[in-house]
């Protein structure tokens, strides 16, 4: 049985229902956030619950719930589900009306949504490496908002399934983006970059741990606009997010990186984010 919070109530997630007229169904009128929990403990929980903020002021969506009730309605969902390490996937909505308009009424509720799933694959020390292919980003501009609305990246993935690889890096106007579902990196002659937040990125939070080793290792790093010639051409390239930590990609659009295997630089960066996650499941 899984345990779901769905506006007021905790309750099983086969039973959860909305309305169809929910605007988040009806216009992907909605935000979301995914979450590590770690042994039951929520992964960097402020900085997810910041972003979630900072996205629902940006649509005007208001909530009437402070940051510590949901804090404390995620630990519960976690707590209320029985595998230690789990994915708690969060939705805000700017809710359901009665009848379908684009501009919302003032004093629709929002839905609030909260589930679990089973973390499938634990960030580990085995060297498991990825290969990606490269597309044009044809997302909006605002890709900054962690939106419900995600057409692009759902086909995005189903071409890199179709194409055998594991991830699509984005690339505008001759510049890399991001991933379809991740934040990239490379490092070339020992310097680590990745593309600075202003390149129409999600602010990740596994990106924002990262850029935290680099200063804490006094690593060698930049955030500047990558083109494809020197993504093509890096030493190491890496993926970041919730759900799988740090991968290397090994080969890109058929093409070998580095010399196909994890880089040294992302085997140190990868020790030190595991003993973050470490000292996480021990709060
Ligand atoms: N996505 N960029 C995009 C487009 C993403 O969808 C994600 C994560 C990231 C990494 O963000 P974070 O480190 O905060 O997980 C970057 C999640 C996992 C998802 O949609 O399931």
């Amino acid at each position: 049985m899984t345990v779901c919070y769905l506006n007021d109530d905790f309750v099983e997630l086969s039973k959860a229902s909305i309305s169809p007229l929910d605007r988040g169904f009806l216009f992907g009128d909605s935000v979301y956030e995914v979450f590590a929990a770690y042994n039951k403990n929520l992964f960097r929980l402020d900085d997810h619950i910041n972003r979630l903020n900072k996205n629902l002021e940006f649509l005007g969506i208001k909530i009437n719930i402070s940051d510590s009730q949901i804090k404390s309605i995620l630990k519960e969902v976690c707590l209320k589900n029985f595998e230690e390490n789990q994915i708690i996937y969060l939705q805000i909505s700017r809710g359901a009306e009665e009848i379908r308009n684009h501009i919302p009424k003032k004093d629709t509720k929002p839905t609030l949504f909260i589930c679990s799933f089973e973390m499938k694959s634990v960030p580990n020390k085995n060297n498991d490496t990825i290969k990606a292919i490269l597309s044009s980003d044809i997302r909006w501009k605002k890709s900054s908002i962690k939106s419900t609305s995600l057409l692009a990246n759902v086909l995005y993935k189903i071409k890199a399934e179709e194409e055998g690889v594991d991830e699509l890096l984005m690339s505008d106007a001759g510049y890399i983006t991001e991933g379809a579902v991740s934040n990239v990196f490379c490092v070339k002659e020992n310097k680590v970059y990745t593309p600075p937040l202003d390149a129409n990125i999600l602010p990740g939070i596994t990106r924002k741990v990262i850029l935290e080793i680099f200063e804490e290792l006094k690593l060698n790093f930049e955030e500047k606009k990558i083109d494809e010639e020197f993504l093509f051409e890096s030493d190491e390239l890496w993926i970041t997010n919730t759900t799988k930590g740090i991968l290397p990609i090994v080969e890109l659009n058929e093409k070998i990186i580095g010399d196909g295997t994890p880089g040294e630089l992302y085997q140190y960066v990868k020790q030190a984010f595991l003993k973050k996650i470490e000292d996480c499941k021990v709060l």
